[in-house]
């Protein structure tokens, strides 16, 4: 099997998906993974500001044809690269439509698809992830509550849901997203720094947090990490 493809979504704004995509990169580069990653984001290209001058990466519109198309051409052209996909606020849609291109290219591409889907507390974070389940059947999908909407009990829309069933039936895990310093996060996001660079060049107090932020997230990637 060839290395695996990560999207990760959530199709609402502001609940974290950027942080786990460059959490993720920042997994995967220490571990030695050559890693393509693409930003759907392309309004707003946070996570390719932050890491185009540090892994391979482009900008791709996957609420259009053509973008799919693109995303399924990277995964066959870069073989030996994990892809990570960052997506948008409302992506649902061009998923929708288009998810097919690649769900129904994932045998020939021999990649499995795994997909983090991240959610704050409310309700609509859990109706659309019930439509990309519909949409991409044949991915694994964990789901990512972020600990920056509050402790897991705080969460007990998804915790009681039918959905989590769901999740879990077909191999998903649930998961609690660390929650990290804001002034660690605000620094990272208004200078588009990567994690690395925000771990060689910030002062030392901040370090201690990203350290132990990155400790705990390492912890909630074990389980969910494929390795082709
Ligand atoms: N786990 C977290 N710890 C700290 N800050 C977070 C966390 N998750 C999200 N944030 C903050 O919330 C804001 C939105 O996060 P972002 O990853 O950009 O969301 P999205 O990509 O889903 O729109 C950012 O300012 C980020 O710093
Ligand atoms: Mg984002």
């Amino acid at each position: 099997m060839t290395k695996p493809i990560y999207i990760v979504g959530g199709s609402k704004g502001g609940v974290g998906k950027s942080l786990v995509t460059m959490a993720l990169i920042h997994a995967l580069t220490e571990v030695g993974e050559d890693v393509f990653v693409i930003d759907a984001d392309t309004s707003n290209p946070d996570v390719w500001k932050c890491y185009q001058n540090e892994v391979v990466s482009e900008l791709v519109n996957l609420d259009e044809a053509d973008g799919w198309i693109r995303f399924v051409n990277i995964c066959d052209e870069y073989k030996d690269s994990v892809i990570v996909v960052n997506t948008a606020a409302r992506n649902n849609t061009g998923v929708a439509a288009y998810g097919r291109t690649l769900s129904q290219s994932l045998d020939e591409l021999d990649r499995q698809l795994v997909t983090f889907w991240v959610v704050n507390r409310q309700r609509d974070s859990l109706e659309l992830l019930q439509d990309y389940l519909d949409a991409i059947p044949n991915s694994t999908v964990h789901v990512f509550k972020n600990g920056y909407f509050g402790a897991d009990n705080k969460f007990e829309l998804y915790n009681g849901s039918d959905l989590k069933k769901a999740v879990e039936a077909k191999g998903g895990k649930s998961l609690m997203f660390p929650d990290m310093a804001d002034r660690v996060s605000d620094d990272i996001y208004s200078n588009r720094m990567s994690i690395a660079k925000a771990w060689k060049t910030m002062p030392i107090g901040n370090r201690a947090e990203l350290r132990r932020w990155l400790e705990e997230v390492s912890k909630v990637f074990v389980p969910v990490m494929v390795h082709g």
